[in-house]
């Protein structure tokens, strides 16, 4: 059986609506599940919505509503996020749902019975909006280290799950396996973090104070802390103890995507659950950065946050796309603003890649009738054309994503394809050929060569623009979903000579027009 490529996001609270910071993580998935199907690959991608815990309990109750009740009518809210963004996942999980929390409470008493889990009296500090048991050592200035926020005193009885039995393991584990955590200065932050020796962690909260969780198999008064909860979804989701052969072509996951703000979680606990489980780890859990408006982290609790929705309905899914996969490279910071985006609009997406379209479409119908010209590729001259350009192309671009940096392997397609056709445009001077009958070859090659990047380029972008991509696909009548599982399935000629394209409106029309 072949190994499916099994990537995630997190779970997403819902105790509000979706925001920028949120579409980034599933876009960055929604793009490399796309490449790799493109790779002949069977993908299998989750996301779903995180619904226990106090932070919802605690918004549904402002609302005067039933936790679930409540839950129920933002969850559509994230799908059709999704929907409008092209995010094409495979499964929503809700943690809400019946077969995941029977994985919970099973994974739990397995724990309990084998001694992982043990049942004691806490006194500790609590931070309520980070839902963290701090010790008095841990606390920064009494408030807590985290988000610098107030924490309350509290004694109670709960059960632990016995993290510090499997530090060593742990730090063990990630040596051996440099490529477990990236990006690399995010790996020795855990390690640096794995110095100190482990607290065990708190995994119920007693129902006087929380009763919106799952409940602790065996108690009447404890409910399961969110993150353990949560963190199970990645194999609930998978089949795990529901579906053997499901979860036998899935797991172990190829990808857990998560923002740099949960990684202790992914990194820490999440690997520690599975050795205590005896499941086999994930091969590779990868922290991206945090979206920012200025200095400040985009956020609910900041009241800053950017709706994906509204941006989408003024330039299109697939700029919010393009701006987010190109502006910074997976892992760092981005500064997000509507200028920039609008900027990075009308330089690259309708200066460069729209007006390419533009101009080729337009030169096809002056010169040809609107048809590919008929063209030997072996008589179009090594200046113009030659097929290692593109097997090369696909190496670069491929990859790089397969080294998950999709910035760069934009930057290359818009350089090594897109720009370089302008140039090309603008050295072969087309209109100027059409005006000598006896340059008439050389003036279907120009057109040809470009007929050709840009189908090139549009099976290249699929991924990261799915819609534009398409459309350019459409056009030139071709096929909108690709296999290259070699090189040659990509340095062949695409386009069709004799079709008759579609010049269609602009791709990325001015921004000045679209107000109007
Ligand atoms: N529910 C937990 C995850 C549980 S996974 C087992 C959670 N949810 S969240 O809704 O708060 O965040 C979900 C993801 O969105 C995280 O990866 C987080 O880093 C990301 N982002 C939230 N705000 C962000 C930015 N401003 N910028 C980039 N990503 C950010 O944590």
């Amino acid at each position: 059986m072949t190994k499916t490529y099994y990537l995630t996001t997190p779970i997403y609270y819902v105790n509000g609506k979706p925001h920028i910071g949120h579409a980034y993580t599933s876009i960055l998935c929604d793009t490399f599940s796309r490449f790799h199907r493109m790779i002949g690959e069977k993908v299998f991608y989750i996301t779903g919505t995180d619904e226990h815990g106090i932070k919802v309990q605690k918004a549904a109750l402002e609302q005067g509503k039933d936790p679930k009740a409540f839950v129920d009518e933002i969850v559509p809210q994230f799908k059709e996020l999704w929907r409008i963004l092209g995010i094409q996942y495979d499964y929503f999980i809700r943690t809400t749902d019946s077969d995941h929390k029977k994985v919970v409470q099973k994974v739990l008493a397995d724990l309990e019975k084998k001694g992982d889990i043990y049942k004691a009296k806490y006194h500790g500090w609590y931070c309520t909006p980070c839902e963290s048991f701090w010790t008095e050592l841990q606390l920064k200035d009494g408030k807590c280290p985290d988000c610098s926020r107030g924490v309350d005193r509290l004694e109670e009885e709960n059960y632990f799950f016995k993290l510090s039995k499997y530090q060593n393991d742990l730090i063990q584990y990630i040596q051996k396996h440099p490529d477990f955590i990236r990006p690399d200065y995010r790996k020795n932050e855990v390690l640096g973090f794995l110095k100190e020796p482990l607290e065990d962690l708190c995994i119920t909260r007693p129902k006087a104070r929380l009763t919106w969780g799952i409940e602790y198999p065996g108690s009447k008064d404890h409910v399961v802390y969110v993150w353990f909860d949560a963190l199970l979804n990645y194999l609930s989701g998978a089949g795990y103890l529901l579906d053997d052969k499901k979860f036998r072509s899935l797991w172990p996951a190829d990808l857990h995507l998560v923002g740099k703000d949960i990684l202790r979680q992914h990194a820490i606990f999440w690997p520690i659950m599975l050795m205590a489980m005896g499941v086999e780890m994930p091969k590779l859990v990868f922290a991206h950065g945090w979206w920012k408006i200025g200095e400040a982290k985009m956020s609910k609790s900041a009241g800053n946050v950017v709706d994906p929705a509204g941006i989408v309905q003024k330039y299109g899914s697939d700029t919010l796309r393009y701006f987010l996969l190109n502006e910074v490279t997976l892992g760092l910071d981005g500064t997000y603003s509507e200028d920039l985006l609008a900027e990075r609009y009308s330089s690259d997406l309708a200066d460069k890649l729209g007006n390419l379209w533009h101009r080729f479409a337009s030169m096809l119908e002056k010169y040809c009738e609107g048809k590919i010209p008929q063209v030997d590729p072996q008589k179009v001259g090594p200046d113009l054309y030659h097929e290692e350009f593109y097997a090369g192309l696909w190496h670069r671009v491929s990859g790089r994503m397969l080294d998950y940096d999709p910035r760069a392997a934009l930057a290359d397609i818009w350089s090594s394809v897109i720009v370089f056709s302008n140039q090309l445009i603008e050295k072969q001077q087309p209109w100027k050929l059409a005006k000598d009958p006896s340059k008439r070859d050389i003036l279907l090659q120009t057109l040809w060569v470009l007929g050709e990047h840009l189908a090139h380029t549009a099976v290249l972008l699929l991924p990261f623009l799915p819609e534009s991509s398409a459309k350019i696909l459409k056009r030139l009548k071709l096929k909108t979903e690709w296999m290259i599982q070699k090189p040659e399935d990509f340095s062949k000629p695409f386009v069709v000579s004799g079709t008759v394209i579609e010049k269609g409106e602009p791709l990325f029309p001015r921004l000045d027009e679209k107000a109007s």
